[in-house]
């Protein structure tokens, strides 16, 4: 294997910038084909920065077409120019740079610096993408003030946007005009952006609490104007959520959203212009789904809150990546669970983010690729951008939440803004914050940061009828990671409550402390193991352990099959009591699962499972329950989840197992899901508010049961919705139902649906991911699919929506025995790399687990990843992820 690790970067290497950049004035004559940056960089030596050389970075796509310093140019003897460095030995103290470069911005696939997107101009810096742009000192912890010049055909290119506030636009003859834009605010060169090209905004301005006014705009290409209402009510909710919950206000007159169809993330938080992916953008009741809906809310209130936490006060290197990244997620968390509004609103908003973490992020930390929130080395930081970084990253912030309680927490941010604004700083100094507002020790917490893995949390207990007292024991450990073998104990907040025997919470008195007795309380768990005392028990208790998900660990305690029912009819925390059905049913789950691999009969191999059933009936016909809860009550654990579960994965035997039981419940509960079908019909104009969504949401996981029957009755039950629906939620749920089943009038559905979206790109993404995640779906059909006229390799959510969807979501085919599914993965990983290498690593880290599968599967996926390590020109990108998966 090629590894060349003398390639890594590490975090103990960094060193002080050698020149500080005060200003960068940017000239871009934008053309497709050949665009010309004129920069002038003013800059100064470092007092804190080693020697005198002037370092920049450039990128191989780079031209450079001329260099000067103070005013004449530099011959080249003057500097040094490879490996894309430009370095200028022994400069004066101060200098005035200019450079010019030569860019062509329509060859660039990669999607990142300045690329074009149906004809507009668009940047994407982040993290290393402005040296795609000019030679800079590109690293975040170098804040300059910028001044944009754009210049471009007045026809093709009508909008020309940047940073900052317009200062002046007008035309230049010749059939081109320009605008000049200034940032008022010091900024790392990876939030800078410009778009360029005809585009289409709705605007309204919007008074802000200090009584200053500000222009929001959210930019589209035309024809789209219809669909941005939502994205703008989002930018104000946020606006406002951040002004009252942590006191920030906007610190701009101008606040830009732009939509763009080609872009390998979400969303980005360039200063005062963020550049969206359309699919965070664009929404109405025809295209768009409730879950588009409030990911739209996430997403614009994410990139909204960048701008404090973020951009005012960014990362000192890309290492402390998840100091932005992982307190802006744990922003947008509460900020939706606060648009919500209700308790079980939230509770639900918890659930669904601690399913991606235990989807996604769990086995990340499980596998090769494991880091910790603030890694030590990398060999591509795109690579980092990880769920980890983000939501790992937020269950820490959220750990200093629930340590320090809501008020501390707020004490901490404000101590962090009023030491930190305007500075580049690491996650030290977030903790430092924290600490100092608070008058506590966070030392040991620090290790949440350093050590990768997840943390296992074992608790056992005792109650002693005599004395009264009941014992928690909660031991801790973390499995080895790459590169770290032993872990020392975390600081972990395990919140947890008692239940008596009518399910009512308990009294909590600690032993010999009669001060205070709340129902629920944070243990802080920071040995190997502690014991807890509780006085004042009358009767053995059921404990509800975890409350609320307060920490990123994994929790293991010996609950009988009674104690989860009962945990799942009473349990005040609601968060806790559908975790109950989850433990139950994984319990289930594995052992059907099993009995699958022995070939035993299903009916006899999960005794509970009728029980279990009953439960969940229970749950369903609960009207006292939001619809929200119940939904999510009904939702067994994803076969990824499962297979975390399984010491050697089976996709087969799980899926068989998974579906047993759907079909099980379908039957079961017939007619209650009939019921639930007919009592959460929305009636009246769509709105995609949490109610109205969580009745849709409810409706359909109990249309998608029914499905699972595959008869006349259940054709017809889709078939109608499908007919009938007046959104895009309830038409791809029907849709979904369709195609998974042998319903006559499959085809024609995927058909019309086809014909009647063919405009709408962000839905034949979606017309593409349901058929690649179908079970009907195999490797042949896939291949088939590619060859559709819709289908564009070059463009990330039509690649994603087809290729990750078939490779991530749909595991039963993916993992056909014959290693179809790895060789068409291997191509498809070997195609994008050459296209777009951030995408095609991506694409990669779906091999991760591979020696976890059975021995014949992990055998044919080590030789796709070969394959792929052996291909000719691979990038540090997928080179990184495929050579520490067979490491
Ligand atoms: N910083 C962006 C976000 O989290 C993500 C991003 C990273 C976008 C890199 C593009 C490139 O909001
Ligand atoms: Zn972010």
């Amino acid at each position: 294997m090629r590894t060349d690790t003398t390639l890594a970067i590490r975090r103990s290497d960094y060193t002080e910038p050698n020149y500080l950049v005060e200003t960068v004035e940017l000239g871009f004559d934008l053309d497709p084909t050949d665009t010309r940056v004129a920069a002038r960089l003013t800059l100064r030596h470092n007092p804190d920065g080693r020697a005198n050389d002037i370092v920049l970075v450039g990128d191989d796509s780079l031209e450079l077409v001329q260099l000067r310093m103070n005013g004449k140019p530099l011959s080249r003897r003057a500097y040094r120019l490879a490996d894309n460095e430009l370095r200028i030995p022994n400069a004066p103290e101060e200098a005035v740079l200019e450079i010019e470069t030569a860019l062509k911005p329509e060859a660039n696939t990669s999607l990142m610096g300045l690329y074009v997107s149906n004809g507009n101009f668009f940047t994407q810096c982040e993290a290393e993408g402005f040296r795609k742009i000019t030679f800079f000192p590109d690293r975040p912890d170098v804040m300059a003030k910028y001044k944009v010049m754009l210049r471009a055909n007045r026809e093709q290119y009508p909008v020309l946007l940047s940073n900052g506030n317009l200062i002046e636009e007008g035309d230049l003859g010749d059939g081109r005009h320009y605008a000049l834009w200034e940032d008022p605010f010091r900024k790392p060169s990876y939030l800078f952006a410009l778009v360029a090209g005809k585009l289409v905004c709705q605007e309204e301005r919007c008074a802000l609490a200090d009584g200053r006014e500000a222009l929001l705009q959210v930019w589209v290409e035309e024809g789209n104007l219809d669909k941005t209402q939502h994205a703008m009510e989002s930018l104000k909710n946020s606006i406002r959520w951040d002004e009252e919950r942590f006191g920030l206000e906007l610190d701009l007159d101008r606040f830009m959203i732009v939509a763009v169809g080609d872009f390998n993330m979400g969303a980005m938080e360039n200063k005062g212009l963020n550049i969206f992916n359309t699919k965070y953008v664009l929404a109405n009741p025809r295209i768009a789904t409730d879950s588009d809906y409030a990911n739209i809310e996430a997403v614009v209130g994410h990139e909204y809150f960048h701008n404090w936490t973020g951009n005012r006060v960014t990362c000192r290197d890309w290492f402390q990546l998840s100091l932005k990244e992982g307190l802006t997620v744990f922003r947008d968390q509460e900020f939706s669970a606060d648009m919500v509004g209700t308790d079980s609103g939230r509770a639900v908003k918890r659930i669904d983010d601690v399913r991606v973490l235990r989807q996604a992020q769990f086995p990340e930390d499980a596998g090769p690729m494991a880091h910790p929130v603030r890694p030590d080395s990398y060999l591509e930081i795109n690579n980092f951008y990880t769920v980890t970084i983000y939501e790992k990253g937020s269950e820490v912030v959220r750990m200093y939440q629930t340590l320090l309680g809501r008020e501390g927490f707020r004490k901490g941010m404000d101590l962090y803004f009023e030491r930190h604004d305007g500075q580049a700083v690491t996650c030290d100094d977030f903790r430092a914050a924290m600490a100092d507002a608070n008058g506590r020790d966070l030392t040991q917490f620090e290790r949440w940061y350093s050590q990768a893995g997840t943390p296992r949390v074992r608790a056992e207990t005792r109650y002693d009828d005599a004395s009264r007292i009941y014992e928690i024991t909660l031991s801790q450990s973390c499995p080895p990671t790459p590169g770290q073998k032993t872990k020392l104990p975390f600081h972990i907040p395990v919140k947890i409550g008692l239940l008596d025997a009518q399910g009512r919470d308990l009294p909590l008195v600690f032993e010999g402390d009669l001060s205070e007795a709340p129902t629920t309380r944070v243990l802080e768990l920071t040995e190997a193991s502690q014991t807890f005392r509780f006085t004042g028990i009358f009767g053995e208790p059921v404990p509800s352990l975890l409350r609320d998900f307060s920490a990123p660990v994994i929790l293991e305690y010996d609950y009988s099959d009674d104690d989860l029912a009962f945990l799942m009819a009473h349990d005040s925390d609601p968060f806790n009591r559908w975790e109950a059905g989850q433990r139950l049913a994984t319990r289930h789950l594995l052992a059907l699962t099993r009995a699958v691999q022995e070939s035993r009969p299903l009916e006899e191999a999960a005794p509970g499972v009728a029980t279990f059933i009953e439960s969940l009936r229970a749950i369903l016909n609960d009207t006292t329950l939001d619809a929200a809860f119940r939904e999510v009550a009904l939702t067994l654990p994803s076969e990824g989840v499962l297979a975390e579960e399984m010491d050697v994965i089976d996709p087969q035997a799980i899926h068989a197992a998974r579906q047993y039981l759907r079909r099980m419940l379908a039957r079961t509960l017939r007619n209650d899901l009939v019921a639930a079908c007919n009592l959460n019909a929305t009636t009246g104009a769509y709105s995609p508010d949490a109610a109205s969504a969580g009745k849709r949401g409810l409706k359909n996981v109990a249309l998608l049961y029914l499905a699972e029957l595959d008869d006349t009755d259940s054709h017809a039950m889709t078939q109608a919705q499908y007919d009938r629906a007046d959104n895009m939620t309830d038409r791809i749920a029907a849709l979904m139902g369709l195609v998974n089943s042998s319903a006559p009038g499959k085809a024609d559905a995927l058909e019309r649906f086809y014909t009647e979206f063919e405009g709408e790109a962000l839905v034949i993404d979606k017309w593409f991911s349901l058929q690649a995640s179908a079970r009907t779906t195999h490797v042949p059909d896939v291949r088939r699919l590619m060859k559709h006229e819709a289908f564009n390799l070059k463009n990330p959510n039509r690649a994603r929506s087809l290729i990750f969807s078939f490779c991530n979501a749909n595991p039963a085919r993916f993992h056909a025995p014959d290693g179809s599914g790895y060789e068409y993965w291997a191509e498809q990983v070997i195609a994008l790399n050459a296209i777009n290498p951030q995408v095609a690593a991506r694409l990669a880290r779906t091999m991760d687990r591979w020696r976890k599968y059975d021995r014949l599967l992990a055998q044919l996926m080590k030789k796709a990843l070969q394959r792929v390590a052996e291909a000719p020109k691979l990038s540090k990108d997928v080179l990184e992820v495929v050579t520490k998966a067979l490491a």
